[in-house]
């Protein structure tokens, strides 16, 4: 595939294969993040790939969360269906990543810093594209949780979340859905 071809046909991975993706195909993938346009070379993207121990108790988080985003009328035995739906909705992503990005310095060099670590994960979703691998880029409240810090290690006062990345081979690739560019670009005298 073509760069162009790579970003016109990849498309959000919602559903996943079981089969895992190889540790070396994992880090391949994460390769392409570093070569991401970045100011003063600050180097700030961080990468924290998810262990099993660790994915089972981000899973049990997401059935709670599932549980506690239920509407209030539903009953004790429907949320825990609820529940458990979502539990198994986390454990079928394959790999988990978390994408950190480190938060030093004035505004300026935080806000780009920041920018720098999206070009990175969209590097990092399109190499994965290229080679088979599908991927989800989740902002969900359990990527925001002081405890998912506290137990994937990351320090909130220095690292950023930007978000997760469900990571696996795709069983299932959805139509893309977008406007033309008419829409969106203007031009200046
Ligand atoms: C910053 C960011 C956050 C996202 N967070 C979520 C999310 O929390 N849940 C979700 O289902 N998709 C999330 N997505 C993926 C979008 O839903 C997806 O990109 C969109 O549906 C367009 O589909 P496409 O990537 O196949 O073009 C996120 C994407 C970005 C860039």
């Amino acid at each position: 595939m073509t760069a162009t071809e790579t970003i016109r046909s990849r498309r959000t991975t919602f559903k996943f294969k079981q089969e895992p993706v190889p540790k070396k195909v994992i880090e391949e993938i994460l390769s392409y993040a570093i070569w991401a346009p970045n100011h003063h070379i600050t180097e700030p993207w961080r990468f924290t790939v998810i262990g099993k121990e660790t994915k089972l108790i981000l899973a049990e988080r997401y059935r709670q969360i599932q549980i506690e985003k239920a509407a209030a009328h539903v009953d004790e035995k429907n949320k825990a269906k609820i529940g458990q739906l979502g539990y198994k909705k986390f454990t079928s992503k394959p790999t988990v990543i978390v994408v950190s990005c480190i938060q030093d310095g004035d505004e300026q060099r935080r806000r780009e810093d920041y920018a720098a670590t999206c070009c990175a994960m969209q590097n990092v979703q399109l190499a994965a594209w290229e080679m088979g691998v599908g991927m989800q880029w989740s902002s969900g409240q359990i990527t925001m949780e002081e405890n998912t810090y506290r137990l994937v290690g990351i320090d909130p006062d220095k690292e950023y979340i930007i978000g997760f990345f469900y990571t696996g081979y795709p069983s299932e690739i959805r139509k893309p859905q977008r406007k033309p560019l008419s829409e969106f670009l203007r031009w200046t005298a």
